[in-house]
């Protein structure tokens, strides 16, 4: 039967979708975005891993029929696949014409959205478990965000707000966010429409439909295993691929959906049934993994099945809900047999258990495999029907293991399950031992597998035996990005001896052993947000959620990306894949010319002006640059040499954005090799002393030099890159005029965007309108760095006078802009007794790559000293350029790692003396307010009573260890911007317009400006309307960055309304106390110019000042794996008198949590190349919702006034970031416990360079199997 049409509901309505309209290869989120401009759900990964792309669909469960309501990401779906779908997305939920939906305006109301592109996604992943579960509890919510990412908001809010809607939500827990009674269960208003709840129709179609499309793929939908195999016999010469849930594609983009014939399985009910036998139990293979779990859970309860708890606690680890709801067992299983180094969970714990999978062949014959046989069995046309588990009594013991870099939603680094079967007398009888991400070939650790039979499993002599064995089995590869063999390997190790301990009765073990066999238990997440406003000054210090946040939590707000006219077409980067210094012989565009919908391709001698994105006329502050350096040209396309591995080469340009991203990889470039091999880091420029590329930037010099020295050290510190992971990628929309571009491009700096492209094309600045309404994330990344795609973007709709949109893919984006500086720095103190610094001498590098425009040296250096009495101090602050993609600005640049230097430096200082590290920090701090503020936190935290009781803690525990962190931060501030803000009263009804410069990138600038500007004209907030940036209004500004931003330009606005009130007040004394509306309709009865603007600069009267802020941190380390958690934080940041707490606890809430991400989760892996390895969701980790601290306490200091800021307030965006430092030395402090047990001779000192991730913990905590014991 061959089928014309796709049917489905979206919405309340039915949508007939014409097959040769559309192919299988598109997926929901292309056609709710391109061809129902439903531009609502956004995306950013394209392969599952961000979850902005999440919708719900209602569908009838294929086995009971029930319909149910799940979560989807519908980047990874096939149109093909909706048939029957009943599609919710968060357009639809809820908007400003029906009334918003009770998940939208909690996650508003308690201020879970910043720069709101993570809000849809995070709104209908609860919708979903909201429709499917009416009993939902916290724990559910928080356990299932795992598939959605966001980098603004740290996610304590956006749990807290969805805890909220649970049926044991507790005050405690929600912390001092709008009452919950407040927030009515249902908002909608009447709805047009009649909600039709019965729309979701499967109709049961017994023969399988063909559904063709133009590109000559043909999808079948059947209905039983046959039907597969007259598909197969009907296609016998077509490559064909199974979809079940069609998640494949996203571990492995490229492998899936690309061959003739694609069947879809997902209502074959014989793939689907489970089943009690008298052998074991069976389960459909194509269960999708959530329903496996649901299944598992139930059997466990049955004798011989209990083990199946342990099997569904660790499928949870897998991927995340959404992609759980739809990807199959069977799936997992054959991405694993197509790929033999894939880490599958599924495979591992099916294998441990000894399962057989059920396999039929296209003449029905079925055969039953081990999993380890399936590896190496041909599967060409035939299936995997079910997998049957045994049965186990109570002679078996089974346990598996899944570490990873943060704790959802990774894949393993490597995975173990164990199965033992033990007589009474604990001697092994069987013994199976896999491991996943040893190598592509290992399964079994096979030497020790046959140890152990026979052996008294729970002695000391066993145990060393088979940890020596496992020594000899495992032999991990070494394939980059994989961490390193040598971590593999004693983890795998370790892994084992975890597993014996938590088997091993309790009169086996000594007690201080007993927590190896445990794993981190993470209890519901809470938090603390301990402020003060002042209600006399209402809106200004009140605490309220952003203005835009019901339009982010419904998609109504208008992204770049969601801009688009009928003639728009779209470029991608051509670029150079080859290291530093190779030079280009031959670019040849001609195989990516030839396909069909690719226009053109530019590159340098396209360029009519200038190959740079950063002109040296860009304006900068006169103050910016330090000493003598000066503006860096920075090609927008490669002139002949490579500066760094994937720079930008020319530009596609094609008819959609998937054609230019595909074609991009047509160009043939040719290279000869470079003269030079690059310099990659900067400790390989310090060991050449190549002394061409080190610039002394900034220095302080010692006044004198403490004569009581006692005690030197030396030492050196290193930290490296982050990417800023905005989940709007880098985009640029042009679009060509009668005489001029209109511009919008994702920047925070608009007048470089004017510059830089009059520059690139030759033209007048005038020509160049440049326009922001928002950006969707950027953390210092939009800087300049957006003025290389707007370049771009610019060039080509110049050229062709087309519309054209550029939006960088993730990998791209991760490829060709710079990260985070890294740095180096080498030091040597001297010390008398009582700990007092006598001199410090200090080299500072920090790595500007390719680049040189983003600086930092200069202006972070203040956070290496402020806190400290350095008048004994020579610091030296020097840039290197080495042969990468430039250092970006990233969140609190450079003072991250300055912060990270000196209190490392504090920590090495301490583990020499062997003295407590705060009394080290007090005996060299002199600052009182910074003395205050310490001892506050002292005190709000209970820290010297909590670091006793984890004295005792790590004294009785060997492999759990807890640490404890107290650090101070001095964050200097000043300013360096030019700022403007236009205010403009509507005469016919009083409200008021206001423009400003600064650039709405989540950190609620609009919403504080509205506060300032209702406050200073004394009229209610709802009369004010903040409009989108431009480069009209406000001229010649700098960028939105240093987080001065929001103040700068509160300023502005204050001062121009100062100046509207002032032209009022003649009027308004002439009448008798009017409303504001009489006013201002008489003032323009009298010709008052009711618009007013002021350019906010640092002549201004606000001046520079310091932040201060102090935090404990405490977390706890799991020794035996390196993984650890963070139990608590307490956060004191000195705020002055917020403007709105809100927004400023969700500034510092995020870039905490960002901090944290640094230096736990997210590994950069460069080759020796300078190609970057960890460019995808899958292999660069940012923190996920269970990341964070368990509990988060945030204060502002009460009765704090700023003397220097704008209405008494401080700058909060980025200090936070820095005290997130305060977790790898909690980690050390937890990690030389272990070290003191593993080797009490070994140097109380060891350098942690890197982030303390899962390996940096594990290795330095000195696991040698040799000490493990029972
Ligand atoms: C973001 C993300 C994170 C993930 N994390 C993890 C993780 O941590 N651990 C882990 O183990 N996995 C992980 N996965 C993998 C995930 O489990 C699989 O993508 C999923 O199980 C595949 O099932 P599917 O139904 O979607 O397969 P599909 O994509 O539909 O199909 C994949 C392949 O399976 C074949 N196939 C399907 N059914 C059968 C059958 N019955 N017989 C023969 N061949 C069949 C198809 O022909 C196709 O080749 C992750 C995936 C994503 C996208
Ligand atoms: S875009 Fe779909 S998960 Fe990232
Ligand atoms: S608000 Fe979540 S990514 Fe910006």
């Amino acid at each position: 039967m061959e089928a014309k049409h796709i049917h489905f509901f979206l919405h309340d309505e039915e949508y007939t979708v014409n097959v040769a309209d559309i192919t299988p290869t598109t997926t929901l989120l292309q056609y709710l975005r391109e061809f129902e401009h439903l531009k609502g759900t956004k995306y950013m990964c394209l392969e599952g891993g961000c979850g902005s792309c999440i919708v719900a669909v209602t569908a009838k469960h294929p086995i009971t029929q029930r319909k149910i309501t799940f979560a989807v990401n519908s980047c990874l779906v096939s149109i093909y696949s909706c048939e029957g779908w009943q599609i919710h997305t968060v357009d639809g939920i809820g908007n400003k014409q029906i009334g918003y939906h009770p998940v939208q305006k909690v996650l508003a109301d308690f201020n879970g959205t910043q720069c709101g592109f993570c809000s849809p996604g995070m709104v209908m992943n609860m919708y979903a478990l909201y429709k499917s579960n009416s009993d939902l509890t916290m724990k559910q919510v928080e356990n299932s965000f795992g598939g959605n990412m966001c980098r603004c908001t740290g996610y304590r809010p956006i749990l807290t707000a969805f805890k909220s809607l649970c049926k044991d939500a507790d005050r405690e827990v929600l912390g001092t966010y709008p009452d919950i009674e407040d927030l009515d269960k249902c908002d909608r208003r009447s709805c047009q429409k009649k909600c039709r709840s019965t729309k979701c129709t499967m109709k049961p179609i017994s023969s399988k439909i063909l559904r063709s499309s133009g590109l000559d793929i043909k999808w079948f939908k059947v209905y039983s295993i046959n039907e597969i195999f007259d598909v197969l016999q009907e296609n016998r010469d077509a490559s064909y691929q199974l979809v079940a849930g069609n998640t494949a594609r996203g571990v492995y983009p490229g492998s899936y959906m690309r061959s003739d014939v694609c069947i879809d399985i997902t209502s074959v009910k014989n793939l689907l049934n489970d089943a009690v036998l008298s052998v074991g139990f069976t389960i459909g293979a194509n269960k999708t993994l959530n329903d496996t779990i649901e299944v598992f859970r139930r059997t466990s309860k049955t004798e011989g099945f209990s083990y199946f708890t342990k099997l569904a606690d660790h499928i949870e680890l897998v991927a995340h809900v959404p992609v759980r709801n739809i990807g199959t067992v069977a799936g997992n299983l054959s991405i694993k047999h197509e790929h033999n180094e894939f880490p599958s969970d599924i495979f591992l714990i099916l294998e441990t258990v000894a399962a057989k999978l059920t396999i039929v062949n296209n003449k029905n014959k079925e055969e039953q495999l081990s999993l380890l046989n399936y590896l190496t069995y041909d599967m060409n046309r035939k299936i995997i029907k079910s997998v049957t588990l045994p049965k186990f009594d109570k002679s078996y013991k089974y346990q598996s293991y899944k570490i990873m870099p943060r704790a959802q939603n990774a894949h393993a680094i490597v995975n173990a399950g164990f199965l033992l079967k033990l007589d009474s007398n604990n001697v092994v009888q069987s013994a199976r031992i896999v491991y996943g991400g040893i190598n592509p070939s290992f399964v079994h650790a096979g030497k020790t597998e046959k140890y152990l039979i026979g052996k008294s499993v729970f002695e000391n002599t066993t145990l060393q035996g088979a940890l020596k064995a496992l020594d000899e089995d495992i032999l991990p590869d070494d394939v980059l990005p994989q961490p390193s063999p040598e971590f593999r390997k004693k983890l795998a190790i370790s892994l084992f001896y975890k597993f014996i301990l938590s088997i091993a009765p309790d009169s086996k073990l000594s007690p201080e052993n007993k927590s190896g066999g445990l794993q981190l238990q993470r209890p519901l997440s809470k938090g603390v947000q301990d402020y003060q406003t002042n209600e006399s000054l209402y809106p200004l210090t009140q605490p309220i959620p952003k203005l835009e946040a019901l339009g982010q939590v419904s998609g109504e707000v208008e992204y770049i990306s969601d801009m688009s006219s009928f003639d728009e077409i779209h470029a991608a980067f051509v670029t150079a894949k080859a290291p530093a210094n190779s030079v280009i012989t031959k670019v040849d565009p001609s195989k990516a010319l030839e396909q069909n919908g690719v226009l053109a391709f530019f590159e340098a001698k396209d360029i009519p002006g200038l190959n740079t994105f950063i002109p040296s006329n860009a304006n900068f502050p006169v103050t910016y640059f330090p000493r003598d350096m000066r503006v860096v040209p920075e090609e927008l396309f490669c002139s002949g040499t490579v500066k760094y591995y994937f720079q930008p080469v020319g530009i596609i340009v094609a008819a959609t954005q998937e054609l230019a991203d595909e074609a991009v990889d047509l160009v043939n470039i040719t290279y000869s090799s470079g003269q030079h091999k690059p310099f990659l880091t900067i400790r390989q420029i310090l060991t050449a002393n190549a002394t061409d590329r080190i610039i002394e930037e900034a220095s302080i010099s010692a006044t004198h030099q403490g004569q009581d020295i006692k005690h030197i050290l030396r030492g050196k510190y290193d930290t490296t890159w982050q990417y800023h992971y905005h989940m709007e990628t880098q985009i640029c929309y042009v679009v060509p005029k009668e005489d001029s571009l209109d511009i919008y491009p994702g920047t925070q700096w608009m007048d470089i965007i004017q510059t830089a492209v009059a520059g690139i094309l030759n033209i007048s600045e005038n020509k160049i309108n440049v326009q922001v309404k928002r950006v969707g994330g950027s953390y210092g990344a939009k800087i300049t760095r957006n003025a290389l795609i707007s370049c771009a973007a610019a060039l080509a709709a110049y050229k062709l006078q087309r519309p054209v949109k550029m939006r960088m893919s993730f990998s791209a984006n991760m490829n060709v802009i710079g990260k985070r500086f890294p740095s180096a720095t080498n030091y040597e103190v001297g010390l008398n007794d009582k700990c007092e610094i006598q001199y410090l001498n200090s080299s500072i590098y920090f790595d500007y790559g390719a680049g040189g425009n983003d600086v930092a040296v200069m202006q972070a250096m203040g956070t290496f000293y402020s806190s400290y009495k350095y008048d004994t101090w020579n610091v030296s602050g020097n840039n290197t350029r080495t042969d990468n993609h430039s250092g970006v600005w990233a969140r609190a640049p450079g003072n991250n790692n300055m912060l990270a230097m000196i209190e490392s430096i504090m920590e090495h200082i301490a583990a020499e003396l062997n003295k407590p590290p705060l009394e080290i920090r007090l005996a060299n701090i002199e600052n009182k307010d910074l003395l205050r503020f310490i001892d506050e936190l002292r005190q709000w935290s209970d820290y010297d009573n909590r670091l006793k009781t984890i004295e005792e803690f790590n004294k009785s525990n060997r492999w759990m260890k807890k640490g404890l962190s107290l650090i101070p931060m001095t964050y200097p501030f000043e300013y360096i911007q030019t700022l403007s803000s236009t205010v403009a009263i509507c005469a016919g009804d009083g409200s008021v317009m206001v423009s400003h410069g600064g650039i709405e990138i989540g950190q609620g600038i609009n919403t504080k400006v509205a506060q300032v500007c209702a406050f200073t004209l004394g009229i209610p907030l709802n009369l004010i309307s903040v409009k989108a940036s431009n480069n009209f209004t406000s001229a010649n500004n700098f960028t939105t960055g240093t987080s001065l931003t929001s103040e700068s330009v509160c300023y502005a606005t204050l001062r121009a309304c100062n100046v509207l009130l002032s032209r009022m007040k003649p009027i308004k004394e002439k009448m008798n106390n009017p409303t504001w509306e009489e006013l201002v309709k008489e003032c323009q009865n009298e010709y008052v110019d009711l618009t007013a603007t002021h350019m906010f600069s640092p002549n201004d009267p606000p001046k520079k000042y310091n932040v201060y802020g102090v935090c404990a941190t405490e977390v706890e380390v799991d020794i035996l794996t390196g993984t650890y958690q963070v139990n608590r934080v307490d956060l004191l940041e000195d705020t002055g008198d917020s403007m709105n707490p809100y927004i400023d606890i969700g500034q510092v809430e995020g870039a905490f949590i960002m901090g944290l991400g640094f230096w736990k989760t997210e590994t950069i892996i460069y080759d020796d190349e300078g190609q970057l390895l960890t460019n995808r969701t899958w292999n660069y980790k940012i923190p996920g919702a269970l990341d964070i601290p368990v509990n988060f306490r945030v204060k502002f200091p009460r009765n704090n006034p700023n003397p220097n800021g704008v209405l008494h307030s401080k700058a909060t965006a980025e200090p936070a970031l820095c005290l997130s430092v305060s977790i790898p030395i909690a980690v050390r402090h937890a990690v030389t416990s272990a070290r003191a047990s593993a080797n009490p001779t070994a140097p109380s000192w060891y350098p942690i360079c890197g982030p303390s991730d899962v390996e940096n913990t594990f290795i330095n905590s000195l696991n040698d199997f040799k000490q493990y014991k029972l």
